[in-house]
């Protein structure tokens, strides 16, 4: 009979982190959940239980292809039908070769990914284009007071209510948070040996913070951003928005060095960016040997980086190490789609992509599913969106396309049509990575990015920044562009959207339909009918 390669069972409990006990949504009861290890090429049935009481949930895979399984990429209203109380789902799940790397996975349901997710590392089959000698995964997230509840309906409520910032960031679920000195947190610790090369993987879970981070006396070579390889990049710095990972090689101190620097722990800094409240935490690189660091006490003043958002980051920097290269230049794009990022502030504070918002409980049934039943006519979405020129039909709410068109996607952040409301997004697609193309300020100019292109080899990768410019005379003027290729090659429904939860609940999200009814058909195993209906599950005995 059927048996799933791994388990993991989401609960809703009270949990204490950052000294701070909040009911939250846990897998396998802790938060982060497990490390899930994958192995490149083969398929995985990982089964989720929805062990709460009264909550749907789902878990995507965050930056993993799906091709071969649409119907397993966690996306409520667009892949399946959430996971209701009591149920499970079996998700397929198969790391394509040549995507080894930094992964995470997380609940797509409302504000559950805060703390419903774990670290997802696909291993190789083939050697590895860096050496080192072991490995550290560092997952970044968000703590906040409220619970998810109070959250999404503030956002959601007439009379909108801001979650509030962040109220301490957490690295691998650990921080003292500085609001509270007494309690028995600790911040976290990530144990080392003198004189080895480790790949420590930084996964930027959070759920609204965009960090930045430097070790101290240690720099780094950034060697993987989100599941791809890149050429070697030095740096004293990173930042790391949601939904990014970057992979890099640490050189640890000899003795000597030690013992010259006199100590045998150094402080990982962190401050997160472009919020009107700046947040630090620190977590300690602790070598063997000796007394280590006091993980209850924060030096003071701690010695953080001097943190300042640096827009356009590594962008026309990062290149792609990949031995195979199908970059699409500007000449074998057939269809550009601009979408326009939006804030309203009208009965409630909404994000609008070229004038819509997504909501959650539209369609009533999830896409891939319509497609599956014939309920949603693949043709004539494409048809109807071809027809009003900018690529979205308003009817289905979708952008859809044709296996073999090469996509240009371009992000314009334009702030609010009345006032405030322009921040940065760190914008996610599900399915195959594009081509970041870059970005800048402004509006995007083809022709000259294009030249910028010629010295560079742009990078696969699932999440990129869109930021906000500054303007010193005029703060909130529309600013920003940030630009994807993607050659259309698997048929499926895949999400879109800005990784900030809050901005996602407050609409900040699309769908890209890929490929026609048969051609979404054929990409998939065949589904059972238990995955047609809402409690139901691909595979397997579903009750
Ligand atoms: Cu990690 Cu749709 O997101
Ligand atoms: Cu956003």
């Amino acid at each position: 009979s059927f048996q799933p390669d791994h388990i993991l069972r989401v609960t809703a409990q009270d949990y204490t982190e950052a000294c701070n006990t909040r009911y939250s949504v846990l897998v396998n009861g802790s938060s982060p959940g497990p490390e899930l290890r994958l192995r490149e090429g083969k398929v995985n049935w990982i089964r989720v239980y929805n062990d709460m009481k009264d909550e749907n949930t789902t878990i995507h895979w965050h930056g993993l292809t799906a091709f071969t399984a649409p119907f397993s990429d966690g996306a409520p209203a667009a892949s399946q039908w959430p996971i209701s109380a009591g149920h499970f789902f079996d998700y397929e799940v198969k790391p394509e070769v040549g995507t080894a790397g930094t992964y995470f996975y997380h609940s797509h349901v409302g504000f559950q990914a805060v703390t419903a997710k774990g670290s997802l590392i696909v291993d190789s089959v083939n050697d590895l284009p860096y050496s080192y000698d072991e490995e550290r995964t560092i997952m970044l997230s968000d703590f906040f007071n409220e619970t998810d509840k109070t959250i999404i309906d503030g956002l959601t409520s007439s009379d909108f209510t801001w979650s509030g910032e962040t109220n301490a960031l957490l690295v691998n679920g650990k921080s003292r948070q500085a609001t509270n000195s007494t309690g028995s947190c600790q911040l976290a610790s990530i144990s080392i040996e003198p004189g080895l090369t480790y790949r420590l993987r930084f996964i930027g879970a959070t759920a609204l913070s965009f960090i930045s981070l430097a070790i101290e006396s240690h720099n780094v070579s950034i060697i993987e951003a989100d599941g791809h390889y890149t050429k070697s990049v030095h740096t004293s710095f990173l930042q790391i928005g949601s939904g990014q990972r970057y992979s890099v090689l640490l050189t640890a101190k000899s003795e000597d060095e030690l013992e010259k620097a006199g100590k045998r722990h150094f402080y990982i800094q962190l401050t997160t960016l472009a919020r009107p409240e700046t947040l630090t935490n620190l977590a300690v690189l602790q070598y063997s040997g000796g007394t280590g660091a006091n993980l209850t006490t924060v030096p003071s003043p701690p010695p953080l980086p001097v943190a300042k958002i640096a827009e356009g980051w590594l962008d026309y920097e990062l290149e792609s190490l990949s031995p195979i290269y199908e970059f699409p230049t500007l000449d074998e794009v057939t269809r550009r789609i601009i979408i326009e990022v939006h804030q309203n502030v009208s009965d409630h504070v909404i994000w609008l992509q070229n004038g819509y918002e997504w909501v959650e409980s539209f369609p009533k049934s999830p896409y891939l599913v319509d497609i599956y039943t014939g309920k949603l006519n693949t043709e004539e979405t494409y048809q109807r969106a071809i027809s009003r020129g900018n690529g979205f039909d308003n009817i289905t709410r979708t952008f859809p396309a044709q296996i073999g068109e090469v996509l240009e996607i371009v992000w314009q952040n334009e702030g609010t049509f009345t006032n405030g409301g322009l921040d940065v997004h760190p914008f996610h697609a599900h399915g195959r990575h594009f081509y970041d193309i870059g970005g800048g300020d402004g509006k995007y100019n083809a022709t000259a990015n294009e030249e910028r292109l010629k010295s560079s080899r742009p990078i696969l990768r699932d999440t990129s920044m869109l930021y906000r410019y500054r303007n010193e005379t005029d703060p909130l003027a529309p600013s920003g562009w940030r630009a994807w290729r993607i050659k259309v090659t698997d048929a499926g429904v895949w999400m879109y959207h800005c990784h900030s939860l809050q901005h996602m609940i407050m609409g900040m999200q699309t769908v890209f339909i890929f490929g026609d009814r048969n051609e979404v058909i054929a990409q998939s195993a065949p589904v059972g009918v238990g995955y047609l209906t809402y409690g139901g599950s691909a595979y397997g005995n579903s009750t």
